[in-house]
């Protein structure tokens, strides 16, 4: 059975992307690209385990991969990584389930340094990201970026064989493959997701190598980010930086007589799936594990879950508890906070210090507010699984998102998703992607402290209808703008584009829009 046959709302699903992949592309080959794979293979003893690692944006990809049975390029980090793969350093996956294949890039241990922990994230993230955290450029690096896009690039030449491809990349660790993939392939098609905010320019004027990182993302037929605010930064970038045409209406530069389209496309999660998982008993079985992580079960708890980055605001979060329990004290021994911290990107000194500098600061908090058993802060610094974490969405009064800066964040839209119930209540920063859209959240300014502490009392004295009304409100918002659109919208948009032209006629994805809107309703 079709989508069109079983969906007349309109909603994007799983099965209509299906469809529409395997129309537009007609057997066109998908090559996704990014840093991170979506399965990773370590040793366990003498066993060899798959994982899937925490990340946005693997979770975002992998449904559109098994949708097209396309191939997947990535860094291959696990050290069993190249015990399963064959000759050409390729792996059938999911192993349950096999529907794509992942190739593997195998990136020397200097230039994964300098490349992803040294250029892409102590330089560009922090560049992006206005988290005020210093953004640290060295020559090394850049050109260590520069070979290791050089290794993902023979990679992607040898999966498309000449051959027209639609390739799909990946975020800031792939700004120079663009061009390179243009210049050796040109029937390639290339669309580029950029996961993280675009700066503005006066900002990006610090990154020494502007020129190179432009010109290689203007081998993309298509760049996409989050919201129109970062594809007008990236346009007034190019402007001021570049010897392009840049149509600001339209979002198209022109350069040596091709066109990049520069257009918003809000991520999202796959929400139908994520309702369905936290309805099942694997999730009510979890709740009784976090009984014992957090202790006797408090009359208030309030969540955070983030990666341990300095751009998710976590010690802000805390001070805002804390200076919620200095102007409420009636919330003294009734009230517990679950942080959920995943380490990531240990082997970069910020984050090493970030680490140290929470584990200090809790202890603070919790020594200055202990009354006999209760504390008012839980630490829980691990990966935790999906359905953990949607067991402690279920379990929380109110769940805390409040990031310095962020490009979309997912974690705020799984806890809407898991709200099978349809309450609790969002804290949402004001500086996330996801507040353009989540508006029924309570939403905060994450650098006021008492702004934020204001907001935790509000959300726990908001009357039942009213949380109600906003959760579901913003239900209604993620079901619809859900992955299987993001990636719609993109294929359909890609596919759509003539950069043959000396312009992409606007009306024409306006156009398409529609169409697919009718057929999806027919
Ligand atoms: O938010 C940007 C991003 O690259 C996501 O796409 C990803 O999920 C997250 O950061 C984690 O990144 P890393 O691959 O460095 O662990």
């Amino acid at each position: 059975m079709t989508p069109t046959q079983t969906d007349t709302t309109g909603a994007w699903t799983r099965d209509r992307l299906h469809e529409l992949v395997s129309d537009r592309l007609k057997g066109i080959k998908l090559i996704a690209v990014s840093n991170r794979e979506p399965y990773i293979h370590t040793k366990s003893g003498s066993q060899i385990q798959c994982k899937v690692p925490a990340s946005g944006l693997t979770t975002a990809l992998d449904p559109i991969l098994r949708a097209s049975n396309g191939v997947w390029v990535a860094h291959g980090s696990g050290d069993a990584d190249r015990e399963v793969v064959d000759h050409r350093s390729r792996v059938r996956v999911p192993p349950n389930e096999p529907s794509y294949t992942l190739r593997r890039v195998w990136l020397p241990k200097r230039i994964e340094d300098e490349y992803y922990y040294g250029l892409s994230n102590e330089g560009l993230w922090p560049l992006c990201h206005m988290a005020f955290q210093r953004p640290k450029f060295s020559l090394n690096n850049w050109q260590s970026y520069r070979e290791a896009n050089e290794l993902f690039a023979e990679a992607v030449l040898d999966e498309a064989a000449g051959q027209p491809a639609f390739v799909f990349i990946q975020d800031y660790h792939l700004g120079l493959l663009p061009r390179m993939l243009k210049r050796s392939n040109p029937n390639l098609m290339i669309a580029h997701f950029w996961h993280i905010p675009w700066p503005n320019c006066e900002a990006f004027r610090a990154f020494p190598w502007k020129q190179e990182l432009l010109d290689g993302l203007l081998g993309n037929d298509l760049l996409g980010f989050h919201l129109r605010y970062h594809c007008t930064n990236f346009l007034e970038t190019i402007d001021r930086n570049i010897e392009a045409l840049v149509d600001t209406e339209h979002r198209n530069v022109s350069k040596s007589g091709h066109i990049t389209a520069v257009r918003p496309f809000p991520i999202s999660i796959d929400f139908a799936k994520h309702v369905t998982t936290a309805a099942s008993s694997a999730v009510q079985s979890a709740t009784l594990e976090w009984s014992e992580v957090i202790g006797t079960a408090p009359e208030i708890l309030g969540i955070g879950i983030d990666r341990i980055d300095y751009t998710k605001g976590i010690p802000d979060r805390l001070n805002a508890v804390d200076h919620l329990l200095e102007e409420h004290p009636e919330y003294v021994g009734r009230l517990k906070f679950v942080q959920v911290g995943v380490p990531s990107r240990v082997a970069v000194e910020d984050y090493r210090r970030l680490n140290e500098d929470l584990a200090a600061q809790i202890d603070r908090i919790n020594r200055k507010w202990a009354r006999g058993e209760w504390k008012p802060i839980v630490f829980v610094r691990r990966h935790v699984d999906q359905v953990a974490l949607m067991a402690l969405h279920l379990m929380a009064d109110f769940c805390m998102v409040t990031s310095l800066h962020d490009g979309m964040n997912l974690v705020a839209k799984e806890f809407v998703a898991s709200r099978i119930d349809g309450d609790g209540v969002l804290i949402l920063s004001a500086f996330t992607g996801a507040a353009r859209e989540l508006t029924d959240a309570v939403i905060v300014n994450p650098f006021a402290v008492e702004e934020v502490a204001e907001a935790i009392h509000l959300a726990i004295n908001m009357p039942a209808v009213e949380r109600r009304r906003r959760m579901n409100r913003m239900r209604a918002v993620v079901s619809s703008n859900n992955i299987y659109r993001w990636a719609g919208k993109i294929v359909q948009t890609l596919s759509g584009i003539d950069n043959t032209e000396s312009a992409v006629a606007p009306d024409k994805f306006e156009e398409m829009d529609m169409l697919a809107t009718v057929g999806a309703g027919r």
